[in-house]
């Protein structure tokens, strides 16, 4: 079978992960296309990754005949209109997430994509294609832990990306903390309990980095949910974690609990010195995730070739978005914000 020819668009902190797994790690597919603002990040496409065809027009890109599929990586902001646009020029397409920033904008590009059922769409939630959320699923789904009641979820950057996550956050609109970062926490409440969250509270105080106040950021954001069947969710997001890049996950149910990454543990290795004894942590998503990025492109690829839609669809980014913007809304009222389902 013929390879899938890919463009790729955003060749930023993400975009260069995508390429490159796009380029050397996913059969079946050839990136063939790329488009940045940047000249540098193209000529790097060119150089390292075999690019063919180099874009700063998105459109351009879009109409191109020999790309088959889209990969989106550019900010937030841009998605729902690169969507959108890729779809209309008969593209499969991959989006990061968010799928977008405006619920009427997520809307209309969720009728595109029902409007072209012929192509695949897929929405980046890659924390279902890591093995530890996978087989924790398998668990819930064999009735180990009994009904779900209660998800803790942490999300929290490297203090060290601070620098990169302010230049990111200063050129474009991220959404903020709990669009940016705890959407992951939400699909992950939504996928595992399969249930919608109908009530949140948010919190969020800036306290080491002041410059996050000028571009509108948090440093540590909290929110408390309520599910449709009265389950609990408590997220918390955070962009000052000191010893890496700690993601964790704890599940409590009626029959027991489990947890996933408890420690952000970077391997197997104990070193046990003069320090004590030490287990050196994950220090970043590319790190942390770097299976799951690459199975996640892996199945946008097969989901093309055996005509399928993957799990993750547009209505998992729309509803995500809801209780990402339900919980900026609580945090700038300090009220309590009911969801309409
Ligand atoms: P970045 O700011 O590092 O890179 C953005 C890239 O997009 C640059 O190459 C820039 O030239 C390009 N770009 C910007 N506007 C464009 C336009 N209109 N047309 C064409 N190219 C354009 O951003 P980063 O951190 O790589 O994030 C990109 C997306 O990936 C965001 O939506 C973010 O939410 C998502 N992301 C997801 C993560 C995950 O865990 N799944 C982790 C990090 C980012």
């Amino acid at each position: 079978m013929e390879k899938i020819k890919v463009g790729i668009v955003g060749l930023g902190r993400l975009g260069k992960v995508h390429a490159k797994n796009l380029a050397e790690n996913v059969q079946g597919c050839q990136l063939i296309a790329a488009c940045s603002f940047v000249k540098e990040e193209l000529d790097y496409a060119v150089r390292e990754l075999g690019v063919e065809e180099t874009y700063q027009d998105y459109e351009e890109m879009v109409k191109s005949p020999t790309i088959d599929a889209v990969f989106i990586v550019s900010p937030s902001g841009f998605h729902c209109e690169q969507i959108q646009l890729a779809m209309e020029h008969g593209k499969h397409v991959f989006s990061e997430k968010p799928i977008g920033l405006d619920l009427a904008e997520i809307k209309a590009t969720e009728r595109v994509i029902q409007s072209r059922p012929e192509q695949v769409f897929m929405l980046g939630f890659m924390r279902r294609y890591d093995d530890s959320y996978r087989y924790a699923k398998q668990l819930v789904e064999d009735g180990e832990l009994g009904e779900l009641t209660l998800m803790r979820c942490y999300s929290i950057d490297p203090s060290s990306g601070m620098e990169s996550f302010v230049k990111f956050a200063g050129a474009s609109d991220s959404g903020g903390i709990f669009m940016d970062m705890s959407i992951h926490d939400i699909d992950l409440v939504r996928w595992f309990t399969e249930k919608e969250v109908s009530k949140v509270w948010a919190l969020g105080k800036n306290a080491a980095y002041p410059e996050l106040d000028k571009v509108g950021e948090l440093e540590t954001g909290a929110a408390m949910m309520q599910l449709e069947n009265q389950a609990m969710a408590i997220l918390v997001a955070g962009r000052n974690c000191h010893h890496g890049y700690h993601v964790e996950t704890e599940l409590i149910g009626t029959k027991g609990m489990l947890r996933v990454a408890a420690a952000p543990e970077k391997n197997l290795v104990t070193i046990m010195d003069e320090k004590g004894v030490v287990r050196a942590c994950s220090q970043d998503f590319p790190e942390r995730f770097r299976e799951a990025f690459v199975n996640e492109a892996k199945e946008f690829i097969a989901c093309i070739k055996e005509k399928r839609q993957p799990q993750v669809s547009a209505y998992d980014g729309l509803q995500s978005t809801k209780i990402a913007l339900a919980c900026k809304q609580s945090f700038e009222t300090n009220e309590l914000i009911t969801i309409e389902n």
